[in-house]
């Protein structure tokens, strides 16, 4: 809405056409319901997340329970369209997460090294991972002609708390973070390689154990996949979803 408001004055003011740009990177809002802002706070970095959500099932008729994720974050901070870098509009950089899901492999270490290709669609037991050694090497990813940096890793610690360690920044920024909020995803959110559907919107705030690091607030936008199938479709303890979505991350 801002920015064809902002497009529309842009042309009756002079024939500029370009894309449209805004200031400062905004946090995006699911048409859906909304986050409480982070105020109070400034962004820290823009991070695309890759990896699976896993759950767990008690049997074929119970449901499916989060049981944790794993992910690799790349930094994306500076493809944000702002005037004069980044990509060329905020659909082009909103789109990243579809894109990524579907284009690249997924860097875990899974059990079934055929789960790492998104054109194989397979059982979510097949997306279990290696116990203890759950990651393959840092790497940027390269996707034709972008980069897309390391940035660090996204896990839940033995406690169960999500964790975010920033371990390619300077200050080696790192979120220790429990849930606050919950939005739903637009309708036209991308339903994942496995057709199930996308996680929720989530706002995450520093959980006060002292673990966080210059991080006290993250935001979990435009997910693509993850939702888990039905305890029946699972059939098994354990089942992985794959999914992207963006981070942002705010201190
Ligand atoms: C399946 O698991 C659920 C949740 O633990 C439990 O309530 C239910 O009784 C179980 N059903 C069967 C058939 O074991
Ligand atoms: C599920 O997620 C946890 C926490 O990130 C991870 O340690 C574990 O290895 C995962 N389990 C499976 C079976 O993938």
């Amino acid at each position: 809405m801002f920015c064809k408001a902002l497009l529309a004055a842009a042309l009756a003011a002079t024939a500029l056409a370009g894309p449209c740009k805004p200031k400062t990177p905004t946090l995006p809002i699911s048409p859906e319901g909304t986050l409480a802002p982070a105020t109070g706070f400034v962004l820290k970095k823009i991070a695309m997340g890759h990896g699976i959500q896993n759950y767990t099932c008690a049997n074929t008729s119970a449901p499916a329970v989060a049981a944790g994720a794993l992910a690799v974050l790349y930094d994306v901070t500076d493809m944000y369209p702002l005037p004069g870098k980044g990509l060329p509009d905020i659909a082009a950089f909103n789109a990243l997460s579809s894109t990524i899901l579907h284009a690249a492999n997924i860097p875990l270490n899974f059990a079934n090294a055929a789960a790492a290709d998104p054109n194989n669609q397979l059982p979510t037991t097949d997306y279990l991972v290696a116990e203890g050694d759950p990651f393959v090497p840092e790497a940027d990813l390269t996707l034709g002609e972008q980069n897309f940096p390391f940035l660090g890793r996204h896990y839940f610690d033995v406690a169960g708390r999500p964790t975010f360690d920033l371990s390619r920044t300077e200050d080696k920024l790192l979120a220790s973070v429990a849930k606050k909020g919950e939005a739903k995803v637009p309708a036209t959110a991308d339903k994942g390689v496995l057709g199930t559907g996308a996680v929720l919107w989530l706002k995450l705030d520093d959980n006060a154990a002292g673990i966080g690091r210059g991080v006290q607030v993250v935001y979990r936008v435009i997910t693509a996949g993850g939702v888990a199938p039905s305890c029946s479709v699972i059939n098994g303890p354990k089942g992985n979803v794959p999914y992207t979505a963006f981070y942002w991350f705010y201190g």
